[in-house]
C-alpha cells in the first residue's frame, strides 16, 4: 500500500508517518513546503506523481485566533483544502483520512458527542473545518473522516508554536511558585501517538465513515494538570484559576468530549484511557516517576 500523508511535518502527521512505516508500509511525506492544499493543481502534480492508495491528511489551518483574523485564508486551506483532497483521492481511486476536529460542537451537550450529534460551531475554525468535511462527504468516494480533541505528540504542534500543553506546564512548573489553570473546560486530551495508531488501522479497513476518535474519558485542563504532577511527581503549588481570568478571545466550546461510537461499534477502537495515554507519552520522555 503506497500512502501520501500531507502536514508529514506536523504533531500528528510525524506520528502518521512513523506508524505507517512501523507496519511496513511506503509513506511518501509531504510538507507545507512541497504542496499547498488549497491549491488543486499542487496537489494534483504531488498525488499524481506518488499515486498513492491511501492519502491522510493531517495539514490544516487551526490555530483559532489566526483564523478569526484571516477567516478567507482558513476556508481556502481547511474547506477548500478538503475538497481539493476529495477530487484528487476520487481521480486516483484513493482512500482519503481527513482530520477534523471537536470544534465542530458548541459543547452545550455536557455528554460525550457521538458521530450523529448536530453541529453548531462556535468560530471560524469549526465552521471551517465543518465545511471541508461537507465538501469530502459529498465529493470523494472511499473517506474516512477522524474528528479529534487536545492533541500532545513528541513533535510541537505547528500552528501553536512552543510547547504541547504536557510540556509547557512541566517547564512552568520549574520557573513559577504558583501555576492557576482553568477547571471549566473539558476535554479528551488524546497522545498523537495513539491517535496515529488509530488512523493507519482504520485506513486498512473499508469502514468508510465519519468516526470520533480521541482518548477515552475526560477532564478539565486543570486535572489534566494536576495529573500531569502526580504522575511526574513533581512539586507544584497548582490552583484553580477564577472564572474570566483568562478570557478566550474567540468563543470555544467548554465541553468539546468526544465519544467513540463510530470506532467501538466496529470493534476498532484502538485508544485508550487518557491518564494511560499520558503516561505512556511521559514514559517514552523518561519523565515518568
Ligand atoms: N492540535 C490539536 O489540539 C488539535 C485538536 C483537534 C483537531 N486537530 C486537527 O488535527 C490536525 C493536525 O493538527 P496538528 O496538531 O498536528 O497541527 P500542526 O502541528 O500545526 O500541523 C499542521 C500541518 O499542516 C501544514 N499546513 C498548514 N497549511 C497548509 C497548507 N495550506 N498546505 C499544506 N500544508 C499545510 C503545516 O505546515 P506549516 O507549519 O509549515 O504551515 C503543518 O505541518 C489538523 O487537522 C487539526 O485541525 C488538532
Amino acid at each position: 500500500m503506497k500512502v501520501a500523508v500531507i502536514g508529514a511535518n506536523g504533531q500528528l502527521g510525524s506520528d502518521i508517518v512513523t506508524e505507517f512505516q512501523k507496519v511496513g508500509e511506503d509513506a511518501a511525506e509531504l510538507t507545507h513546503a512541497d504542496v499547498d492544499i488549497s491549491l488543486l493543481e499542487s496537489m494534483r502534480n504531488a498525488l499524481g506523481s506518488i499515486k498513492p492508495s491511501v492519502i491522510v491528511n493531517a495539514a490544516a489551518m487551526h490555530h483559532v485566533e489566526n483564523c478569526e483574523k484571516e477567516p478567507l485564508r482558513a476556508y481556502e486551506v481547511n474547506a477548500l483544502g478538503a475538497r481539493n483532497l476529495s477530487i484528487v483521492a476520487r481521480e486516483l481511486d484513493a482512500k482519503l483520512v481527513h482530520v477534523s476536529t471537536d470544534y465542530v460542537f458548541d459543547g452545550s451537550k455536557k455528554k460525550p458527542y457521538v458521530e450523529s450529534d448536530p453541529v453548531a460551531p462556535l468560530n471560524v475554525y469549526g465552521n471551517t473545518k465543518l465545511a471541508g468535511e461537507a465538501f469530502i462527504r459529498g465529493t470523494a468516494e472511499k473517506y474516512f473522516i477522524v474528528r479529534t480533541s487536545a492533541l500532545y505528540g513528541r513533535n510541537p504542534c505547528r500552528a501553536k508554536g512552543g510547547k504541547n500543553f504536557v510540556d509547557l506546564m512541566l517547564k512552568l512548573a520549574g520557573e513559577r511558585d504558583e501555576l492557576r489553570v482553568v477547571d471549566d473546560e473539558f476535554v479528551s486530551p488524546t497522545s498523537t501517538a495513539e491517535l496515529a495508531k488509530q488512523i493507519t488501522e482504520l485506513s486498512r479497513t473499508d469502514h468508510y465513515g465519519l468516526y470520533h476518535a480521541t482518548a477515552e474519558g475526560c477532564c478539565s485542563w486543570y486535572e489534566f494538570a494536576k495529573t500531569i504532577f502526580e504522575v511526574t511527581n513533581t512539586k507544584v503549588n497548582l490552583k484553580i484559576a477564577s472564572p474570566n481570568e483568562f478570557p478566550a478571545k474567540v468563543p470555544r466550546p467548554k465541553y468539546s468530549v468526544l465519544e467513540n461510537a463510530g470506532l467501538k461499534k466496529l470493534g476498532l477502537n484502538a485508544l485508550s484511557k487518557w491518564q494511560e495515554g499520558l503516561q505512556a507519552y511521559l514514559t517514552a520522555k523518561g519523565q515518568h516517576s
